[in-house]
């Protein structure tokens, strides 16, 4: 049996989206403290999978880190650090490099997303990227992984590497990882068309929500978020067939720490006209405070590195001796 662990990550690759926050970063902040050992991780390693420019990736990589502590990561409760720290990453991701096989890779739909049509021209690292998320999974022995519905299929291939390793040196190091993808908001949709997530690397900035916006932003891009003409239902099963509403009403769920069923026992009904600016204000309520805080970690960058130099050694303390007996078991 293996000791309950969690273990996440989020890319510095610029720009907290509120579907990041919600669908990660908040989700991260209130499993810690609930006495299970939690990791997490800025994973500069998967940003580099497309160019980053070297002076603005340090500068996210802090951003990110200053976002976690905003929005209640506590060093002292969980591990904190930045994912190239700690080299353990990276040599268990060449085992698993040797384990995972072509045809699970080319299954792999956000590969197929990211590179687009022109996958000839994607690096080879923007391919491999699952291997190594396994590798960040399992050099901890995690068992649990908080992330957004988009990753689930990252850690299922995280399952079939840990299970081909295990029957292939007959042995049961690896345990199989769960996703938790839980909540109301584990797919926050683009606010200009309820068919796209919302992401970063959107080119329209009204689709999402960033976590530096400002309040006259917030609420503006909220007012404008693209709806159907109807008033909200009465009833949740109402916003079925309702993609844009049906998101609106999540994200105010998620950030008002509600079931959508409770929410809409209050503003079911409504039209959104009375909706939009109770969900702006809550959102400003809940986010503005974050980005005050992120600006005030950032004016200290020396204590940011030294929270992720601390993180990187508690780190290693784990991952170095499960890389050291997966070396011995494959025989390094
Ligand atoms: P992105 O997908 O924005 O490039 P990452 O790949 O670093 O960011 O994802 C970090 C975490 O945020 C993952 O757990 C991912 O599932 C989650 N996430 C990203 N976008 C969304 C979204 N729109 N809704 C819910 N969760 C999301
Ligand atoms: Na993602």
């Amino acid at each position: 049996a293996f000791t309950p662990r969690v273990f996440s990550g989020i890319q510095p690759s610029g720009g907290l989206t509120l579907g990041n926050y919600l669908g990660a970063m908040k989700r991260f902040v209130d499993m810690q403290g609930s006495g299970i050992e939690t990791i997490y991780c800025v994973v500069d390693m998967h940003a580099i999978t497309v160019w980053q420019d070297p002076q603005a990736l340090q500068k996210q990589t802090r951003e990110l880190t200053a976002g976690y502590l905003a929005a209640g990561l506590d060093p002292t409760k969980s591990i904190l650090f930045n994912q190239s720290q700690v080299p353990e990453h990276a040599q268990l991701a060449w085992i698993f490099n040797c384990v995972a096989r072509l045809g699970w890779m080319n299954r792999m739909t956000q590969f197929k997303d990211k590179a687009g049509k022109n996958a000839e021209k994607a690096s080879l690292g923007l391919y491999a990227y699952p291997a190594l998320m396994a590798a960040d999974i399992l050099v901890y022995h995690a068992t649990q992984v908080p992330v957004g519905e988009d990753q689930k299929q990252h850690v299922e291939l995280t399952r079939d590497i840990a299970a081909k390793f295990n029957h292939d040196y007959g042995t049961e190091f690896f345990p199989m990882t769960d996703p938790v993808i839980e909540g109301a908001a584990t797919r926050v949709m683009s606010l200009r068309d309820g068919s796209k997530k919302m992401s970063k690397s959107d080119p329209s900035d009204a689709s999402r929500i960033n976590m530096t916006d400002d309040a006259d932003a917030i609420a503006k891009k909220i007012r404008k978020a693209k709806t159907d003409p109807e008033p909200l239902p009465s009833e949740t099963a109402g916003l079925a067939e309702r993609p844009e509403a049906r998101n609106l009403v999540n994200i105010y769920a998620a950030l008002s720490e509600q079931s959508v069923d409770a929410v809409m026992a209050d503003v079911g009904g409504k039209p959104f006209s009375e909706f939009k600016p109770m969900l702006a204000d809550l959102a400003v309520a809940k986010l503005a405070p974050i980005s005050t805080e992120m600006a005030r970690y950032m004016e200290d960058p020396a204590e940011i590195d030294r929270i992720l130099a601390d993180g990187a050694g508690r780190a290693r303390k784990i991952a170095s001796p499960i890389l050291k007996k997966t070396y011995e078991i494959v025989g390094m």
